[in-house]
Protein backbone atom coordinates (compact mmCIF):
# COMPACT_ATOMS: atom_id res chain seq x y z
CA UNK A 1 0.00 0.00 0.00
CA UNK A 2 1.29 3.35 -0.76
CA UNK A 3 2.17 5.55 1.73
CA UNK A 4 0.22 8.60 0.54
CA UNK A 5 -2.80 6.00 0.67
CA UNK A 6 -2.08 4.87 4.40
CA UNK A 7 -1.63 8.20 5.90
CA UNK A 8 -4.13 10.47 3.80
CA UNK A 9 -7.07 8.75 2.31
CA UNK A 10 -6.94 5.52 4.85
CA UNK A 11 -8.11 7.48 7.69
CA UNK A 12 -10.51 9.80 5.65
CA UNK A 13 -12.35 6.63 4.13
CA UNK A 14 -12.56 5.32 7.73
CA UNK A 15 -14.82 7.84 8.81
CA UNK A 16 -16.77 7.73 5.65
CA UNK A 17 -20.44 5.85 4.81
CA UNK A 18 -18.81 3.08 2.24
CA UNK A 19 -20.58 3.34 -0.43
CA UNK A 20 -20.29 6.79 -0.40
CA UNK A 21 -16.57 6.41 0.01
CA UNK A 22 -16.39 4.47 -3.11
CA UNK A 23 -18.48 6.65 -4.81
CA UNK A 24 -15.82 9.32 -4.33
CA UNK A 25 -13.13 7.06 -4.90
CA UNK A 26 -14.34 6.51 -8.31
CA UNK A 27 -14.94 10.21 -9.08
CA UNK A 28 -11.42 10.79 -8.24
CA UNK A 29 -10.15 8.21 -10.16
CA UNK A 30 -12.11 9.17 -13.43
CA UNK A 31 -10.94 12.62 -12.66
CA UNK A 32 -7.31 12.26 -12.45
CA UNK A 33 -7.07 9.90 -15.74
CA UNK A 34 -9.28 12.51 -17.78
CA UNK A 35 -6.15 14.62 -17.98
CA UNK A 36 -2.75 13.51 -19.76
CA UNK A 37 -0.42 14.96 -17.22
CA UNK A 38 -2.33 13.49 -13.89
CA UNK A 39 -3.34 10.33 -16.08
CA UNK A 40 0.60 9.71 -16.65
CA UNK A 41 1.22 10.16 -12.71
CA UNK A 42 -1.42 7.52 -11.76
CA UNK A 43 0.50 5.21 -14.35
CA UNK A 44 3.78 5.83 -12.89
CA UNK A 45 2.43 5.69 -9.39
CA UNK A 46 0.07 2.48 -9.37
CA UNK A 47 0.86 0.54 -12.86
CA UNK A 48 2.94 -2.89 -11.99
CA UNK A 49 6.21 -2.65 -14.11
CA UNK A 50 6.52 -6.23 -14.21
CA UNK A 51 5.48 -7.83 -17.05
CA UNK A 52 3.82 -11.55 -16.16
CA UNK A 53 2.13 -12.40 -19.57
CA UNK A 54 -0.63 -15.29 -19.48
CA UNK A 55 -3.21 -16.53 -22.35
CA UNK A 56 -6.51 -16.99 -21.26
CA UNK A 57 -10.11 -17.26 -23.52
CA UNK A 58 -7.64 -16.55 -26.48
CA UNK A 59 -6.51 -13.52 -25.41
CA UNK A 60 -3.24 -12.71 -23.51
CA UNK A 61 -3.00 -10.54 -20.52
CA UNK A 62 -0.20 -8.70 -19.56
CA UNK A 63 -0.65 -10.27 -16.30
CA UNK A 64 -3.55 -12.14 -14.06
CA UNK A 65 -4.88 -9.72 -12.29
CA UNK A 66 -8.03 -7.07 -12.81
CA UNK A 67 -10.84 -5.66 -10.74
CA UNK A 68 -14.10 -7.83 -9.37
CA UNK A 69 -17.52 -6.90 -10.41
CA UNK A 70 -19.33 -4.37 -8.54
CA UNK A 71 -16.54 -2.11 -8.50
CA UNK A 72 -17.46 -0.21 -11.43
CA UNK A 73 -21.25 -0.79 -12.03
CA UNK A 74 -21.77 1.90 -14.44
CA UNK A 75 -18.48 1.96 -16.77
CA UNK A 76 -17.03 5.36 -15.34
CA UNK A 77 -13.68 4.55 -14.80
CA UNK A 78 -12.15 2.92 -17.51
CA UNK A 79 -9.15 4.89 -18.28
CA UNK A 80 -8.20 4.97 -14.82
CA UNK A 81 -8.38 1.10 -14.28
CA UNK A 82 -6.32 0.66 -17.39
CA UNK A 83 -4.01 4.14 -15.75
CA UNK A 84 -3.14 2.11 -12.22
CA UNK A 85 -2.27 -1.22 -14.80
CA UNK A 86 -4.95 -4.01 -14.29
CA UNK A 87 -4.88 -6.05 -17.23
CA UNK A 88 -8.39 -6.27 -17.92
CA UNK A 89 -11.63 -4.52 -16.59
CA UNK A 90 -14.50 -5.95 -15.39
CA UNK A 91 -17.65 -3.78 -15.28
CA UNK A 92 -21.43 -4.37 -14.28
CA UNK A 93 -23.10 -6.30 -12.51
CA UNK A 94 -25.39 -5.00 -15.76
CA UNK A 95 -29.20 -6.03 -15.87
CA UNK A 96 -31.79 -5.26 -18.55
CA UNK A 97 -33.71 -2.81 -16.89
CA UNK A 98 -32.18 0.19 -15.22
CA UNK A 99 -32.44 -0.26 -11.19
CA UNK A 100 -32.15 1.76 -7.64
CA UNK A 101 -31.16 -1.44 -5.73
CA UNK A 102 -31.91 -1.86 -1.87
CA UNK A 103 -32.19 1.33 0.26
CA UNK A 104 -29.16 2.71 1.82
CA UNK A 105 -27.31 1.97 3.45
CA UNK A 106 -26.28 -1.12 2.08
CA UNK A 107 -22.47 -1.53 2.17
CA UNK A 108 -20.97 -2.00 5.53
CA UNK A 109 -17.14 -1.99 6.57
CA UNK A 110 -15.54 -4.58 9.06
CA UNK A 111 -12.02 -2.96 9.12
CA UNK A 112 -10.55 -4.89 11.18
CA UNK A 113 -11.48 -8.27 9.54
CA UNK A 114 -10.78 -6.46 6.31
CA UNK A 115 -14.37 -7.46 5.32
CA UNK A 116 -17.26 -5.70 3.49
CA UNK A 117 -21.06 -6.49 3.61
CA UNK A 118 -23.29 -5.33 0.99
CA UNK A 119 -26.69 -5.55 -0.07
CA UNK A 120 -26.57 -3.18 -2.87
CA UNK A 121 -29.27 -5.12 -5.20
CA UNK A 122 -27.81 -4.45 -8.33
CA UNK A 123 -27.96 -0.83 -9.04
CA UNK A 124 -27.26 0.30 -11.86
CA UNK A 125 -28.12 2.33 -15.13
CA UNK A 126 -29.15 -0.49 -17.36
CA UNK A 127 -27.76 -2.50 -20.72
CA UNK A 128 -29.15 0.32 -22.87
CA UNK A 129 -27.94 3.17 -20.96
CA UNK A 130 -24.38 1.00 -20.42
CA UNK A 131 -24.42 0.55 -24.46
CA UNK A 132 -25.02 4.28 -25.07
CA UNK A 133 -22.03 5.23 -22.34
CA UNK A 134 -19.72 2.43 -24.39
CA UNK A 135 -20.67 3.88 -27.50
CA UNK A 136 -19.55 7.32 -26.28
CA UNK A 137 -16.48 6.06 -25.07
CA UNK A 138 -15.27 4.14 -27.57
CA UNK A 139 -16.10 7.07 -30.11
CA UNK A 140 -14.25 9.18 -28.41
CA UNK A 141 -11.21 7.27 -26.57
CA UNK A 142 -11.41 4.39 -28.74
CA UNK A 143 -11.66 0.67 -27.00
CA UNK A 144 -9.79 -0.11 -24.35
CA UNK A 145 -6.25 -1.49 -24.56
CA UNK A 146 -7.10 -4.48 -21.92
CA UNK A 147 -9.94 -6.79 -22.44
CA UNK A 148 -13.43 -5.47 -21.09
CA UNK A 149 -15.74 -7.74 -19.37
CA UNK A 150 -19.35 -7.19 -18.65
CA UNK A 151 -20.92 -8.86 -15.88
CA UNK A 152 -24.53 -9.84 -16.69
CA UNK A 153 -27.56 -9.97 -14.01
CA UNK A 154 -31.03 -10.69 -13.83
CA UNK A 155 -33.26 -7.46 -13.18
CA UNK A 156 -35.10 -7.97 -9.99
CA UNK A 157 -38.76 -7.53 -12.23
CA UNK A 158 -37.71 -10.08 -14.16
CA UNK A 159 -39.50 -13.49 -12.76
CA UNK A 160 -37.37 -16.50 -12.82
CA UNK A 161 -38.43 -18.48 -15.58
CA UNK A 162 -37.66 -15.29 -17.91
CA UNK A 163 -34.07 -14.76 -16.70
CA UNK A 164 -32.75 -15.89 -20.08
CA UNK A 165 -33.94 -13.60 -22.50
CA UNK A 166 -33.10 -10.91 -19.45
CA UNK A 167 -29.80 -11.79 -19.73
CA UNK A 168 -29.51 -12.21 -23.78
CA UNK A 169 -31.20 -8.99 -24.21
CA UNK A 170 -28.28 -7.53 -22.12
CA UNK A 171 -25.54 -9.41 -23.78
CA UNK A 172 -27.07 -8.57 -26.94
CA UNK A 173 -26.64 -5.27 -25.85
CA UNK A 174 -23.30 -4.96 -24.87
CA UNK A 175 -21.68 -7.19 -27.47
CA UNK A 176 -20.08 -4.97 -29.87
CA UNK A 177 -18.39 -3.41 -26.76
CA UNK A 178 -17.15 -6.65 -24.27
CA UNK A 179 -14.73 -9.07 -24.66
CA UNK A 180 -15.75 -11.61 -22.09
CA UNK A 181 -19.33 -11.85 -20.80
CA UNK A 182 -20.42 -13.05 -17.18
CA UNK A 183 -23.35 -14.89 -16.54
CA UNK A 184 -23.90 -13.55 -12.58
CA UNK A 185 -26.18 -16.32 -10.82
CA UNK A 186 -24.65 -16.02 -7.33
CA UNK A 187 -25.40 -12.48 -6.10
CA UNK A 188 -27.23 -13.35 -3.06
CA UNK A 189 -28.82 -9.76 -2.70
CA UNK A 190 -31.69 -10.17 -5.77
CA UNK A 191 -34.50 -12.81 -4.71
CA UNK A 192 -34.00 -16.22 -5.83
CA UNK A 193 -31.14 -15.48 -8.06
CA UNK A 194 -29.18 -17.98 -6.24
CA UNK A 195 -31.97 -20.73 -7.86
CA UNK A 196 -30.68 -19.81 -11.10
CA UNK A 197 -27.60 -22.28 -10.71
CA UNK A 198 -29.66 -25.03 -10.56
CA UNK A 199 -29.56 -26.88 -13.78
CA UNK A 200 -31.85 -26.74 -16.46
CA UNK A 201 -32.58 -23.03 -15.43
CA UNK A 202 -28.97 -22.57 -15.89
CA UNK A 203 -28.54 -24.15 -19.07
CA UNK A 204 -31.28 -22.27 -20.49
CA UNK A 205 -29.22 -19.08 -19.55
CA UNK A 206 -25.77 -19.91 -20.46
CA UNK A 207 -28.13 -21.45 -24.09
CA UNK A 208 -30.08 -18.36 -25.04
CA UNK A 209 -26.46 -16.23 -24.26
CA UNK A 210 -24.61 -18.28 -26.49
CA UNK A 211 -27.04 -18.15 -29.11
CA UNK A 212 -26.71 -14.11 -28.86
CA UNK A 213 -23.44 -14.68 -28.98
CA UNK A 214 -23.36 -16.60 -32.61
CA UNK A 215 -25.95 -14.23 -33.99
CA UNK A 216 -24.09 -11.38 -33.12
CA UNK A 217 -20.60 -13.26 -34.28
CA UNK A 218 -21.65 -14.52 -37.62
CA UNK A 219 -23.65 -11.04 -38.12
CA UNK A 220 -20.30 -9.02 -37.80
CA UNK A 221 -17.92 -11.75 -38.91
CA UNK A 222 -16.18 -11.97 -35.60
CA UNK A 223 -15.23 -14.60 -33.63
CA UNK A 224 -17.85 -15.38 -30.64
CA UNK A 225 -16.69 -14.23 -27.06
CA UNK A 226 -15.69 -16.12 -24.16
CA UNK A 227 -19.25 -16.80 -22.05
CA UNK A 228 -17.81 -17.10 -17.87
CA UNK A 229 -20.42 -18.42 -15.19
CA UNK A 230 -19.93 -16.97 -11.77
CA UNK A 231 -20.97 -19.00 -8.51
CA UNK A 232 -21.75 -18.59 -5.26
CA UNK A 233 -19.21 -19.65 -2.70
CA UNK A 234 -22.24 -21.17 -0.20
CA UNK A 235 -23.02 -23.90 -2.80
CA UNK A 236 -22.02 -27.86 -1.30
CA UNK A 237 -19.97 -29.73 -3.04
CA UNK A 238 -22.90 -31.67 -4.84
CA UNK A 239 -24.11 -28.79 -6.27
CA UNK A 240 -20.75 -27.08 -7.13
CA UNK A 241 -19.98 -30.01 -9.27
CA UNK A 242 -23.38 -29.88 -10.86
CA UNK A 243 -22.98 -26.25 -11.98
CA UNK A 244 -19.48 -27.29 -13.48
CA UNK A 245 -20.86 -29.71 -15.32
CA UNK A 246 -23.63 -28.15 -16.58
CA UNK A 247 -21.75 -24.93 -17.47
CA UNK A 248 -19.19 -26.97 -19.56
CA UNK A 249 -21.89 -28.82 -21.30
CA UNK A 250 -23.89 -26.03 -22.22
CA UNK A 251 -20.76 -24.18 -23.61
CA UNK A 252 -18.94 -21.60 -20.90
CA UNK A 253 -15.74 -20.94 -21.24
CA UNK A 254 -15.30 -20.50 -17.38
CA UNK A 255 -15.84 -20.11 -14.28
CA UNK A 256 -15.50 -17.22 -11.60
CA UNK A 257 -15.08 -18.45 -8.43
CA UNK A 258 -16.20 -16.67 -6.38
CA UNK A 259 -19.05 -14.06 -5.39
CA UNK A 260 -19.77 -12.64 -1.91
CA UNK A 261 -20.75 -15.39 1.13
CA UNK A 262 -23.85 -15.43 2.99
CA UNK A 263 -21.53 -17.52 5.83
CA UNK A 264 -20.09 -15.13 8.33
CA UNK A 265 -16.64 -15.35 10.05
CA UNK A 266 -16.41 -17.56 13.25
CA UNK A 267 -14.35 -14.87 15.06
CA UNK A 268 -14.63 -11.42 15.27
CA UNK A 269 -14.10 -8.41 17.73
CA UNK A 270 -16.72 -7.18 19.52
CA UNK A 271 -17.32 -3.88 17.24
CA UNK A 272 -17.92 -5.98 14.29
CA UNK A 273 -20.48 -7.86 15.77
CA UNK A 274 -23.15 -5.08 14.41
CA UNK A 275 -21.65 -4.83 11.00
CA UNK A 276 -21.93 -8.76 10.86
CA UNK A 277 -25.28 -8.65 11.92
CA UNK A 278 -26.35 -6.74 8.22
CA UNK A 279 -28.01 -8.84 6.02
CA UNK A 280 -25.81 -8.97 2.57
CA UNK A 281 -22.75 -11.11 0.94
CA UNK A 282 -19.43 -11.02 2.81
CA UNK A 283 -16.46 -10.23 0.92
CA UNK A 284 -12.59 -9.90 1.77
CA UNK A 285 -10.51 -11.78 3.65
CA UNK A 286 -12.66 -14.00 5.71
CA UNK A 287 -14.15 -15.68 2.04
CA UNK A 288 -10.13 -16.40 1.18
CA UNK A 289 -10.04 -19.87 1.93
CA UNK A 290 -13.24 -21.20 1.07
CA UNK A 291 -13.16 -19.02 -2.62
CA UNK A 292 -9.54 -21.07 -2.71
CA UNK A 293 -11.00 -24.23 -1.55
CA UNK A 294 -13.51 -24.09 -4.25
CA UNK A 295 -11.23 -23.36 -7.05
CA UNK A 296 -9.00 -26.32 -5.48
CA UNK A 297 -12.05 -28.64 -6.39
CA UNK A 298 -12.96 -26.85 -9.87
CA UNK A 299 -9.92 -27.59 -10.98
CA UNK A 300 -9.26 -30.97 -9.56
CA UNK A 301 -13.00 -31.92 -11.04
CA UNK A 302 -11.78 -30.31 -14.71
CA UNK A 303 -8.07 -31.55 -14.10
CA UNK A 304 -7.02 -28.41 -15.16
CA UNK A 305 -8.88 -27.93 -18.44
CA UNK A 306 -11.09 -25.45 -17.85
CA UNK A 307 -10.27 -21.47 -16.98
CA UNK A 308 -10.70 -20.78 -13.14
CA UNK A 309 -10.94 -16.89 -12.42
CA UNK A 310 -10.18 -16.82 -8.88
CA UNK A 311 -11.53 -13.75 -6.33
CA UNK A 312 -12.39 -13.74 -2.95
CA UNK A 313 -10.15 -12.37 -0.82
CA UNK A 314 -7.29 -11.19 -2.43
CA UNK A 315 -5.11 -8.63 -0.66
CA UNK A 316 -1.90 -9.59 -0.56
CA UNK A 317 0.44 -11.38 -3.38
CA UNK A 318 0.64 -14.21 -0.66
CA UNK A 319 -3.31 -14.31 -1.28
CA UNK A 320 -3.18 -14.47 -4.70
CA UNK A 321 -0.38 -16.98 -5.07
CA UNK A 322 -2.48 -19.34 -3.31
CA UNK A 323 -5.09 -19.07 -6.00
CA UNK A 324 -3.03 -19.23 -8.53
CA UNK A 325 -1.49 -22.66 -6.89
CA UNK A 326 -4.84 -24.17 -6.72
CA UNK A 327 -5.29 -23.77 -10.27
CA UNK A 328 -6.37 -20.29 -10.69
CA UNK A 329 -5.80 -18.72 -14.35
CA UNK A 330 -6.98 -14.73 -13.64
CA UNK A 331 -7.21 -12.96 -10.64
CA UNK A 332 -9.75 -10.43 -9.35
CA UNK A 333 -10.14 -8.42 -6.07
CA UNK A 334 -12.90 -5.81 -5.05
CA UNK A 335 -12.64 -5.57 -1.03
CA UNK A 336 -8.27 -5.88 -1.51
CA UNK A 337 -9.02 -2.46 -3.18
CA UNK A 338 -11.00 -0.75 -0.74
CA UNK A 339 -8.56 -1.53 2.36
CA UNK A 340 -5.12 -1.45 0.17
CA UNK A 341 -6.18 1.16 -2.53
CA UNK A 342 -5.06 1.82 -5.73
CA UNK A 343 -1.24 0.60 -5.25
CA UNK A 344 -2.96 -3.43 -5.04
CA UNK A 345 -2.13 -4.31 -8.47
CA UNK A 346 1.28 -3.26 -8.31
CA UNK A 347 2.05 -4.89 -4.73
CA UNK A 348 0.33 -8.21 -5.96
CA UNK A 349 2.07 -8.34 -9.61
CA UNK A 350 5.26 -7.91 -7.65
CA UNK A 351 4.76 -10.22 -5.27
CA UNK A 352 3.55 -13.19 -7.72
CA UNK A 353 6.39 -11.94 -10.04
CA UNK A 354 8.85 -13.13 -6.42
CA UNK A 355 7.16 -16.08 -5.96
CA UNK A 356 7.48 -17.20 -9.39
CA UNK A 357 11.52 -16.39 -9.30
CA UNK A 358 11.64 -18.13 -5.80
CA UNK A 359 9.71 -21.48 -7.03
CA UNK A 360 11.50 -21.29 -10.50
CA UNK A 361 8.47 -20.98 -12.42
CA UNK A 362 9.42 -18.99 -15.77
CA UNK A 363 6.14 -18.63 -17.12
CA UNK A 364 2.52 -18.20 -14.90
CA UNK A 365 1.32 -20.54 -16.84
CA UNK A 366 3.21 -23.46 -14.91
CA UNK A 367 2.61 -22.43 -11.96
CA UNK A 368 -1.38 -22.74 -12.40
CA UNK A 369 -2.38 -25.84 -10.01
CA UNK A 370 1.02 -26.26 -8.24
CA UNK A 371 -0.85 -27.38 -5.31
CA UNK A 372 -2.04 -30.24 -7.27
CA UNK A 373 1.21 -31.86 -8.53
C1 LIG B 1 -20.25 -3.63 -3.01
C2 LIG B 1 -20.09 -4.87 -3.85
C3 LIG B 1 -20.82 -5.00 -5.03
C4 LIG B 1 -20.68 -6.16 -5.80
N1 LIG B 1 -21.39 -6.27 -6.97
C5 LIG B 1 -21.24 -7.39 -7.74
C6 LIG B 1 -21.94 -7.51 -8.97
O1 LIG B 1 -22.67 -6.62 -9.39
N2 LIG B 1 -21.78 -8.67 -9.68
C7 LIG B 1 -20.95 -9.68 -9.24
O2 LIG B 1 -20.82 -10.72 -9.91
N3 LIG B 1 -20.27 -9.56 -8.09
C8 LIG B 1 -20.40 -8.45 -7.33
N4 LIG B 1 -19.69 -8.34 -6.17
C9 LIG B 1 -18.82 -9.46 -5.74
C10 LIG B 1 -17.37 -9.24 -6.15
O3 LIG B 1 -17.24 -9.15 -7.55
C11 LIG B 1 -16.47 -10.38 -5.61
O4 LIG B 1 -16.88 -11.59 -6.21
C12 LIG B 1 -16.54 -10.52 -4.10
O5 LIG B 1 -16.57 -9.25 -3.49
C13 LIG B 1 -15.35 -11.31 -3.55
O6 LIG B 1 -14.14 -10.66 -3.84
P1 LIG B 1 -13.33 -9.76 -2.76
O7 LIG B 1 -13.17 -10.59 -1.53
O8 LIG B 1 -12.06 -9.41 -3.46
O9 LIG B 1 -14.17 -8.55 -2.50
C14 LIG B 1 -19.81 -7.20 -5.38
C15 LIG B 1 -19.07 -7.03 -4.20
C16 LIG B 1 -19.19 -5.90 -3.44
C17 LIG B 1 -18.39 -5.77 -2.18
Amino acid sequence: MGIGYRVFVRPMIRVQDSEKAHARALLMLRFLSSNPISRSILSLLYRPRKKIPIQCFGQTYQHPFGNAAGLDKRAEGLRGWEAIGLSFIEIGGITEHEQKGNPKPRMFRATPSRALINRMGFNNPGSQKVALKLEQHFGKFGSPSVPLWANLGKSKITPLEDAPNDYAQTMERLWNYCDVFVINVSSPNTPNLRELQHDEALESIIKSCQQVNQNKASSSNLKVKPLLIKIAPDLSDEQLAAVVNTARRAGCDGIIATNTTVERPDNFSKSEAKIFAETGGLSGAPLAKRSTDMIHQIYSMTKGEWPIVGVGGIQTADDAWEKIGAGASLLQAYSGFVFEGAGLTRSIINGLDKKMKEEGYSTLQEAIGFAHQ
